[in-house]
């Protein structure tokens, strides 16, 4: 008896230690109720590089707010690398006050009275891809100025870390953000190299798979110098094939953001683009000049019907289901139990390309509804299979609903 009544007085002071200081109990894995869909926003780096300041942020924000993109579900204006110059003698991270003369609290109470979320970027090692200060040493120091600021995103780079383990780098700033107590969203951006997915369910919310994308269909198409470096959307997309079952609710795959009207493929291949995005449930991250957008690239953008595939609630993330050359079908599992299906066309010349029940796991005598989700049109039913023509680096789109 005694004892029972020395373990219910320790239950009581723990709880009571709990109520009083709440950073002192917070859970140690990461709260998957953080993003339980993939998060979806936009990001400085894709369009602007190093060129951030606060007036093109809060430029941005206006923009979203008003554009359709914020009613669409875009949520997260990020800033990300060349926002810090300097460390203080306290080690405390310095802003750029030329571009940022506000600071960056004033700066999130700008995007929060937008109805919108601010985003930030650093880095794991001693400086930042572009050589800024980065977080090394300094993680817990950083997350508690973040949470000052009111940030609520930030976005972990991989440059400069040496020797460093990856998997004890970000459990260490993940860590250092649940201290905060603030919900702060962690993107690992570690570019796949140590295979993250494996181990950074309950360290991140979602984490990079692959090395930078660029503004091109394919590796093949060199930038206009001749020179190649960094991987086009066709590279990173065959990239994504195995590591599907690892995404899941709080825990995503990230393809890497958006290049959506960047300007360099065609209307068509930017719709192919976000198709592909949306099916792998990958972040939403939009990475161009949404203050300027052309109507065809915010019609791809603000895609309702393609976002619900991506947003589903069940969060299963689409696989390719066949490959024939350049033709491929692809499917994604939606919680109304219907699957979103891209008819796939890699080629130069239009194709014809089919899909039967059976390969996305119905019996094929069953009839189902088939939505076109670009058209935005039904197109009737269909047993056992649906086939359509599709025109060159072209998707068609569909949901089949029995
Ligand atoms: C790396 C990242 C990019 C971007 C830059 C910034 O290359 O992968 O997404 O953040 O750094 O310097």
């Amino acid at each position: 008896m005694k004892h029972v009544a020395e373990c219910r007085g320790l239950l009581l002071l723990g709880v009571l230690i709990c109520v009083a200081f709440p950073t002192l109990c917070v859970a140690q894995t990461r709260d998957d109720s953080l993003a339980p869909t993939p998060p979806m926003g936009w990001n400085s780096w894709n369009k602007f590089q190093c060129n951030v300041s606060e007036d093109l942020i809060k430029s941005v924000a206006d923009s979203m707010a008003t554009n359709g993109m914020k009613d669409a579900g875009y949520q997260y204006v990020v800033i990300d690398d060349c926002w810090q110059v300097d460390r203080d003698p306290d080690g405390n991270i310095v802003v750029d006050a030329k571009r940022f003369p506000s600071g960056i609290k004033a700066l999130a109470d700008y995007v929060h009275a937008k109805g919108l979320k601010l985003g930030i970027y650093s880095d794991a090692g001693t400086k930042t891809c572009a050589g800024r200060p980065g977080s090394q040493g300094h993680e817990y120091q950083d997350a508690l100025q973040y949470a000052r600021w009111g940030v609520d995103y930030l976005k972990y780079d991989w440059c400069s870390t040496g020797t460093r383990n990856a998997e004890e780098a970000y459990s260490t700033m993940s860590h250092a953000l649940m201290a905060t107590g603030r919900p702060i969203v962690f993107s690992m951006c570690e570019w796949g190299t140590a295979k993250p997915w494996l181990w950074a369910n309950g360290i991140g919310n979602l984490w990079r798979t692959t090395g930078d994308i660029g503004d091109k269909w394919s590796a093949n198409n060199k930038w206009k110098d001749g020179s190649c470096c960094e991987y086009g959307m066709l590279e990173i997309l065959d990239q994504q094939v195995g590591i599907e079952s690892f995404a899941g609710p709080g825990h995503w795959n990230d393809p890497d953001m958006l290049e959506v009207g960047n300007g360099g493929m065609t209307t068509t291949e930017y719709r192919a683009h976000f198709s592909f995005w949306a099916l792998l449930d990958a972040p939403l991250i939009s990475g161009n000049d949404v203050r300027s957008m052309t109507p065809e690239i915010k019609e791809i953008l603000t895609n309702t019907e393609v976002i619900a595939v991506n947003q589903d609630k069940l969060g299963r993330e689409g696989h390719r289901v066949r490959k024939n050359g350049d033709l491929e079908v692809w499917a994604k599992p939606m919680s109304d139990g219907s699957r979103a299906v891209i008819l796939f066309n890699r080629g130069a010349s239009e194709s014809e390309v089919s899909v039967s029940w059976e390969e996305l796991a119905y019996p094929g005598h069953l009839s189902a509804k088939v939505r076109d989700l670009w058209a935005h049109k039904d197109l009737g039913s269909f047993t056992g299979s649906f086939k359509a023509s599709v025109g060159p680096h072209s998707v068609v789109m569909v949901k089949i609903a029995p």
